[in-house]
């Protein structure tokens, strides 16, 4: 009887069910998108009940598409939109406020406050992340702070903190009735509270932020069994076994797992992993140093990594917010329908900056404006946006870790667009490779749960698993891209001190 492993890809705009077989191919997908709610500028947030529902549609959407029941599964996999935060009362069950979205700034006066004396440098030696509204941190200090109530029962140990893995993972293990509250280092280093040698939670960090430890869940590796799902599950019994967060999945699914390899994923945003292996770097050039993976008792493997919060929700944006496409694909077709960008630069700075800048007082910018330009012009500008910001963090990557990149591993939705990734191959000057298999963040957390069951062997079975899909050269002459990337410096720099 064949058998698969199930990934929960629990992303920021939808949640995905994959079920893999043990080539690592895709045999079924469920999926459904959950609301994005914008209440104020700045502020993004989830509902965590809808997302847990969409959970167990989806997995009944995989299981009933694959034709197979949990009988046929070994184990199940989550990777997730790290940072995002959820809090909920453990008695209940019940979210006190909505899941407050990575993307989300409005805990920028608490960064203030925290970064006063020493800067946002502040705790970098110790978690390897500056202080910014991006981090988990700030936004449960911020339920805390305003949720009426939520500051004493949190100090009575009524209510628990996770990031979106480990509220599926309590939820699917049982929820008030015994779930286990657990996570994995990955996510545990976006939170500012973890110390990534000891790969424990800092308890004067916690102080410094006024928040109780009886919140936070206890931190395992990314591959060994936490829990075995419910009985009323669809998935009754069968083990939980590998958590990522999604940008490391990613990583873990391009069989990126030694030092030096790398991959650039194409989602809302851009996130660029760089694979230190079991070095700790510290980065001088703005990316953070953040955990790779850790399988059971073996050491942790380490990463620097670029987060470039807005990329392919600049093309929602563009289809949501202004109109100028009706669905996202058509993007490609309308910045085709011109040579070049006309000028105009779009720097969408919406959560502030991330890689390299760590600016939070940015705000996006279209520059370059004349007559000449069209929408099919800042379509273009949209696409171009991506690929000089992810020039930059690889720009950045080579500086800390001393190397040229010869090529780049892409995955993700928006390697579908080809003008898109043939600009980027040029802008890089370096070739531009995505694998056959594309869901490479659902196969990550696959992977893990697969391998903590013994369903695969070990790390050299997974890279034979990988196979290269599409290859992009770059064609465009130095200097051209070089007054490129000139022009798109100068226009990042309007951006800077626009919030006062
Ligand atoms: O750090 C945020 C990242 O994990 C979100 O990824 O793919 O859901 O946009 P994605």
């Amino acid at each position: 009887m064949s058998q698969f492993v199930i990934a929960i890809d629990q992303g920021t705009t939808s949640t995905r069910a994959i079920v893999f077989d043990h080539a690592g191919s895709v045999v079924s997908v469920g999926q459904l998108e959950h609301r994005q709610l914008l209440p104020k500028p700045g502020w993004v947030e989830h509902d965590p009940m809808e997302i847990w529902r969409n959970t167990r549609e989806v997995i009944g959407q995989a299981l009933a598409r694959a034709d197979i029941t949990r009988h046929d599964i070994v184990a199940v996999g989550i990777t997730n939109q790290r940072e995002t935060t959820v809090v909920w009362d453990r008695l209940t069950g019940r979210p006190v406020y909505n899941a407050i979205v990575w993307q989300d700034t409005r805990t920028q006066p608490l960064i203030d406050e925290l970064a006063r004396d020493s800067g946002t440098d502040r705790f970098k030696d110790a978690v390897g992340l500056p202080l910014a509204t991006y981090f988990s941190g700030t936004k449960i200090r911020w339920i805390l702070d305003n949720v009426e109530g939520a500051r004493q029962r949190a100090d009575a140990g009524e209510l628990l903190f996770g990031t979106t893995d480990t509220w599926l993972l309590w939820n699917l293990t049982g929820g008030a009735h015994g779930g286990v509250h657990a996570t994995d280092v990955t996510n545990a280093s976006r939170t500012l509270f973890m110390d990534v040698e000891t790969l424990e939670w800092r308890d004067d960090i916690l102080e410094a932020f006024g928040v109780p430890r009886s919140m936070l869940p206890e931190i395992r590796s990314s591959s060994e069994v936490y829990g075995i799902a419910e009985s009323n599950s669809l998935l009754r019994e069968v083990p939980i076994a590998g958590i990522l967060g999604d940008q490391q999945a990613a990583t873990f699914g391009q069989a990126a797992f030694d030092d030096g390899e790398s991959k650039s994923t194409y989602g809302t945003g851009n996130f660029l992993i760089f694979n230190t292996g079991e070095r700790i770097v510290r980065s001088g050039h703005g990316l953070l140093t953040t955990v790779g993976y850790k399988l059971g008792d073996a050491a942790p493997h380490y990463a620097l990594e670029g987060s470039i919060a807005v990329t392919g929700s600049l093309v929602q944006w563009l289809r949501d917010n202004l109109g100028i496409i009706g669905s996202a694909s058509e993007i490609e077709q309308l910045a085709a329908s011109v040579d070049d960008n006309g000028g105009a630069y779009f720097v969408p700075a919406f959560s502030g900056l991330f890689a390299p800048y760590w600016r939070s007082d940015a705000r996006g910018a279209v520059v370059g404006l004349t007559r000449f330009v069209t929408k099919a012009h800042l379509a273009r500008a949209a696409l171009e946006a991506t690929a000089f910001q992810t020039r930059e963090v690889l720009d950045a990557v080579c500086a800390d870790a001393g190397a040229e990149l010869s090529e780049l591993k892409v995955d993700g939705g928006m390697t579908a667009n080809e003008l898109l990734m043939q600009f980027q191959a040029d802008i890089l000057g370096v070739p531009v490779v995505r694998p056959v298999v594309a869901e490479t963040t659902a196969l990550g957390a696959a992977y893990a749960a697969g391998l903590a069951v013994g369903f695969w062997s070990g790390l050299d079975e997974l890279r034979a698993n990988w196979q290269e899909g599409r290859r992009w050269e770059p064609h465009l002459d130095e200097a051209s891209r070089e007054a490129l990337l000139r022009q798109w410096k100068k226009a990042v720099t309007r951006t800077f001190d626009w919030v006062e």
